[in-house]
């Protein structure tokens, strides 16, 4: 049988730190309300050269270097963004030429804050049906670029980088790797994160002289509640389908938005808090690359060892959720 295993994970996060401290100086804000709502410190802010493909290629070549895989062995690089260098052609093209892919297929995905993990699905169904080998999937963002730096109520949340995983073939008859995905989505509650910026609506002429409507718009409130609910249904699904309890995880890797959310979850799964991987303190949400980035970071950190059982789970805008579990 075909098991999807990681074989490999990297990160890439731009030099300039951008602190809660300096955030206070250009907005009515302060270190303390972003520290206690949300647990963020700082983040990372991408430097001009620094587009999506460029934090990508950077991610994508730790991940090959610990997967041991070269760049012409990769058969598909899917990339997970919502801020793409351009409209088309996809940043995963790019990252193809910056990385010398040059047997791969190349795409983008845009499921925003979910994109990792609906990447991560996509690469799964590709690798356990036998079709390929090795999939790259990288989560990368510079969402510096689409705050709204008057809006204090979003611009202190976000961040940016770029996360990468090799998702490997490997022959096997017991069950390891990537055990399951699962992607939802419900696209009534669209309003609730957007970038209003039109580009195919007829009035979109209209609406590119209006800056404003590149900007994250964020009912935050409303997207709190519904990600705690949703995220929590998730996981417990995605342990149902594998015959697994609560008690059977080792580590949690959530989505980074908020240590609240993060918090609310685990009181409703009663899984401990020791259990989970948390980085939001440096980074603060960014957005599809925060869950890869954060697999690497807890990889490095000896978080995960032969055996783990994982449990990685995200909501996003869409809205989009999903969780997923893997045996390391
Ligand atoms: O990654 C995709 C999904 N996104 C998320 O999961 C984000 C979900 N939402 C959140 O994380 C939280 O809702 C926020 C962190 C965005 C906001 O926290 P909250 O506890 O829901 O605050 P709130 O929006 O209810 O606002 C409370 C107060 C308001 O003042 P009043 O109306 O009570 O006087 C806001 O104006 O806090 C005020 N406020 C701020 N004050 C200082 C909002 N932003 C700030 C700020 N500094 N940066």
């Amino acid at each position: 049988m075909c098991q999807a295993e990681i074989a490999g994970t990297g990160s890439y996060l731009p030099e300039t730190i951008l602190t809660n401290f300096d955030l206070e100086k250009k907005l009515n804000t302060s270190d303390e309300w972003i520290r206690t709502r949300t647990g963020i410190v700082e983040r990372r802010i991408a430097g001009k050269e620094e587009s999506s493909s460029v934090l990508a290629a950077h991610a994508a070549r730790k991940a090959l270097e610990s997967a041991n895989i070269k760049p012409e062995e990769v058969d598909i690089i899917i990339v997970c963004t919502s801020t793409p260098d351009i409209l088309f052609p996809s940043t995963a093209c790019f990252v193809q030429k910056e990385i010398g892919a040059t047997r791969s297929a190349a795409f983008d995905i845009s499921a925003v804050c979910s994109g990792f993990v609906y990447g991560l699905s996509i690469a799964e169904q590709y690798i356990k049906s036998g079709r390929y080998r090795n999939v790259l999937v990288i989560g990368s963002e510079v969402n510096s670029r689409i705050v709204d730096w008057t809006d204090r109520s979003t611009c202190i949340l976000f961040g940016d980088g770029a996360g990468a995983v090799v998702l490997k073939r490997k022959e096997s008859t017991e069950s390891c790797g990537l055990l399951s995905s699962h992607i939802y989505s419900d696209g009534n509650l669209s309003s609730l994160i957007e970038v209003p910026k039109a580009i195919g609506r007829s009035n979109g002429l209209g609406d590119n002289d209006n800056p404003d409507k590149f900007h994250i718009r964020m009912s935050g409130n409303a997207t709190f509640k519904v990600a705690v609910k949703r995220m929590t249904e998730v996981c417990l699904e995605a342990l149902e389908y594998n015959g697994l309890s609560k008690e059977d995880v080792d580590l949690i890797v959530p989505h980074q938005a908020n240590q609240r959310i993060i918090d609310a979850v685990l009181k409703k799964l009663e899984i401990s808090s020791e259990k989970v991987f948390i980085n939001i303190h440096k980074y603060g949400n960014t957005s599809a690359a925060s869950i890869p980035i954060a697999l690497d970071e807890a990889k490095r950190a000896g978080r995960i060892q032969p055996g783990c059982l994982m449990l990685v789970m995200v909501v996003g805008a869409g809205l989009t959720w999903g969780a997923a579990v893997v045996r390391w």
